[in-house]
């Protein structure tokens, strides 16, 4: 057992997009900046409307999936296949771009909190073009694993805890993708097995936290070194920490906006089939 200690801390830069929403970009801020097979983590989190009213309009993606997970507020997605999904506090939205999808974000809500969070995850050049899907997961379908009087929301993968092997409301995929939301009570501590062949980073976003007796910044992605265990301990107020890991794919990326192929060619034909009205056909 060897603990995974900090390797890098890359925090939240902000930055604003779709239509003016205002956001802290950690992985992705630069295309240098990724932890494969992730390629970009948003925290979205304000209560003046008028940092998220505008939302996402319509706008495509190719090559890769989104995850969004919203903490507080109410956002609808709307896309080209005809799928509406109403996004809600602690619910998640897994959207398979493939080959091609048009969508829209947009809140459902003109004034309070909005809170979340996105996650962009690569896919391999095998299932790049595959076709576009979408699943919207409620917040009473994702597993809640208790752990003395902390709590673990599993939203995707697999997880091993106090012995007993656990599964998230989302399994599979060729990246293993592991996405776990650790709600650790003041003064707890938590260890966890990470399978060490998983690139793996933490992101809190509540309270204060330490891994291995280091403190994790806040609105940061921390990325882990090499090992295959986490040891986190929460300070006086609790914490809350996200955990999100995932087998590295190797292959070149090239991304153009919300494109992201293996090579130039690809991005220029994606561009073409959008121009063309055929990313989705
Ligand atoms: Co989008």
């Amino acid at each position: 057992m060897t603990t995974r200690p900090i390797k890098r801390v890359i925090p939240g830069m902000e930055t604003s997009d779709g239509a003016g929403v205002r956001i802290r970009r950690s992985i992705g801020q630069s295309q240098l900046i990724r932890l494969d097979p992730f390629l970009m983590l948003d925290e979205f989190g304000s209560d003046k409307a008028a940092d998220y009213l505008a939302g996402f309009p319509s706008h495509p993606h190719r090559g890769f999936e989104t995850v969004t997970y919203l903490i507080e507020g109410h956002m609808l997605h709307e896309d080209h296949l005809g799928n509406r999904g109403n996004l809600r506090n602690g619910g998640v939205q897994w959207m398979t771009a493939g080959r091609g999808i048009v969508h829209s974000e947009m809140p459902q809500q003109e004034d309070g909190v909005m809170r979340g969070f996105q996650l962009w995850l690569n896919l391999p050049a095998a299932e790049k073009m595959k076709p576009a899907g979408y699943r919207d997961i409620q917040p009473e379908q994702i597993p809640r694993i208790p752990v003395g009087d902390s709590e673990i929301r599993l939203i995707a993968g697999t997880l091993m805890v106090e012995g007993k092997n656990h599964t998230g409301a989302e399994a599979g995929g060729s990246t293993e993708p592991l996405y776990a939301d650790l709600h650790l009570a003041p003064g707890d501590a938590l260890e966890l097995p990470l399978a060490s062949h998983l690139n793996g980073m933490l992101y809190l976003y509540e309270g204060d936290a330490q891994l291995d007796g280091q403190a994790l910044q806040r609105s940061a992605a921390t990325v882990l070194g090499e090992g295959d265990t986490l040891t986190l301990n929460a300070g006086s107020s609790g914490a809350r920490v996200l955990l999100i890991a995932g087998k590295p794919i190797g292959e070149p990326v090239v991304q153009y906006g919300p494109f992201v192929m293996n090579s130039r060619q690809e991005i220029e034909q994606a561009l073409r089939d959008y121009q063309s009205g055929r990313l989705t056909a």
